[in-house]
């Protein structure tokens, strides 16, 4: 198989076809979109006009501008984990951090666990360079993290890398320091990379983010991604990195090279200047205290309306089950046809997420009291509470 044979195998995402059946309403209140309804810094807006002006509109270097992986590294280096400049790659978005990371660890036939319900593209990816995603299905009840011994379950002699996402989209679900060394342990013990998708890091509203970087000196094959996509709410700027270990930086650069060349130069000087300014730490902390508001709102919402779900710790979505047997899709259909809200049916993110459904609370207020009181409704209406 070709990989414009994997290509055709693979389908643009049931979140997609969704979307588009949404866009003819466009009156509908949207609770299904992935990025953040605030708007970046102005400060990031004035810097990213400065630096073109000021004339950084060339190319720049594949990996990214030295000044801003140093920045980088520097900040993930902590006292168990030594991460130099060496080891960060800045990308296009956290997305083209995910391709990198596949197209220089998997080979044909391989297998990738990933742990499920999961972002799409985790699957997708894999197929696309001609390997197979093996799913770990999770579920509410234990807060959609695997245990140890499911994750010891799925190993093969095949098992290339393990996918993680903490704080994860679709679940909301956070991994500890425990949760995320038992997945590096059994990916220790397989020989198998684990590819750690971070891009929610600041939006943690329980407990405390752990980065799969800090277990990099213990076990050297983990691979972090990345984005300021979320972080700074520039989802339309592109730009994310990775943290990789050396031995794969060959592979990476030349992958990045004849992909796109190099990241958007003015846009790595403008976050630079945010980051080293205290800009970013604050922006985060603001946008964090208010994710926290709307979460907590939506779970009470949610729990009147007779939904059940598992508190989100992070992120910005809430995946609540459906009550009886529903199907997601046809209760997402309806949804927006007579009732005007679009959420995302669960099962577009891959086993165990049938019978839920993803709402987004990167909304308004206004828009999530309305968009719930309406999922209620519906589900009043199917006779399902
Ligand atoms: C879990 C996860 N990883 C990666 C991405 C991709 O981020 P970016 O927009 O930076 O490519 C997304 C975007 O929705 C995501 O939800």
């Amino acid at each position: 198989m070709s990989v414009s044979d994997n290509l055709d195998a693979v389908e643009l995402t049931g979140i997609r076809r969704f979307f588009e059946a949404a866009s003819r309403f466009p009156d509908a209140i949207n609770l299904g979109i992935g990025e953040p309804d605030l708007d970046p810094p102005s400060e990031l807006i004035e810097a990213a006009a400065r630096h073109m002006r000021e004339g950084r509109n060339k190319y720049g270097p594949i990996a990214g501008v030295r000044e801003l992986r140093e920045e980088l590294a520097s900040r993930r280096s902590t006292a168990s984990s030594s991460i130099g400049p060496e080891n960060v790659f800045v990308t296009v978005g956290g997305e083209n951090a995910l391709f990198a990371s596949m197209a220089s660890v998997l080979r044909r036939d391989d297998e990738v666990v990933v742990i499920s319900p999961a972002f799409p593209s985790y699957a997708a990816i894999t197929r696309i360079f001609g390997a197979r995603p093996v799913f770990l299905r999770t579920g509410q009840e234990r807060g959609f993290v695997p245990s140890e011994a499911e994750l010891r379950s799925l190993v093969t002699r095949r098992t290339r890398a393990f996918v993680v996402n903490s704080p994860s989209n679709p679940t909301g679900a956070v991994y500890g320091r425990e949760e995320m060394g038992a997945v590096v342990r059994v990916a220790e013990e397989a020989g198998a990379y684990v590819i750690s998708d971070e891009v929610y890091e600041p939006f943690v509203y329980d407990g405390e983010f752990f980065s799969a970087a800090n277990l990099i000196d213990d076990y050297p094959r983990i691979i972090v991604v990345q984005s300021f996509s979320k972080s700074l709410s520039i989802t339309g700027w592109r730009l994310g990195y990775m943290i990789a270990p050396a031995d794969l930086t060959e592979r990476i650069q030349k992958f990045l090279l004849y992909s796109h060349a190099c990241p958007p130069t003015f846009v790595q000087h403008a976050v630079l200047d945010v980051l080293r300014s205290g800009v970013y730490a604050e922006y985060v902390r603001r946008a964090r205290e208010l994710y926290r508001k709307r979460r907590d709102l939506v779970v009470e919402l949610m729990r009147e309306e007779g939904l059940e779900l598992s508190v989100p710790k992070g992120a910005f979505y809430a995946f609540p089950r459906l009550p009886g047997k529903a199907d997601d899709e046809r209760f997402c259909v309806r949804l927006l046809e007579e009732k005007r809200v679009v959420a995302v049916p669960g099962s577009s993110y891959g086993p165990g997420g049938e019978g839920h459904i993803r709402v987004s609370f990167a909304a308004s207020e206004e828009k999530l009291v309305e968009g719930i009181r309406r999922i209620g409704q519906m589900l009043r209406e199917l006779g399902q509470t």
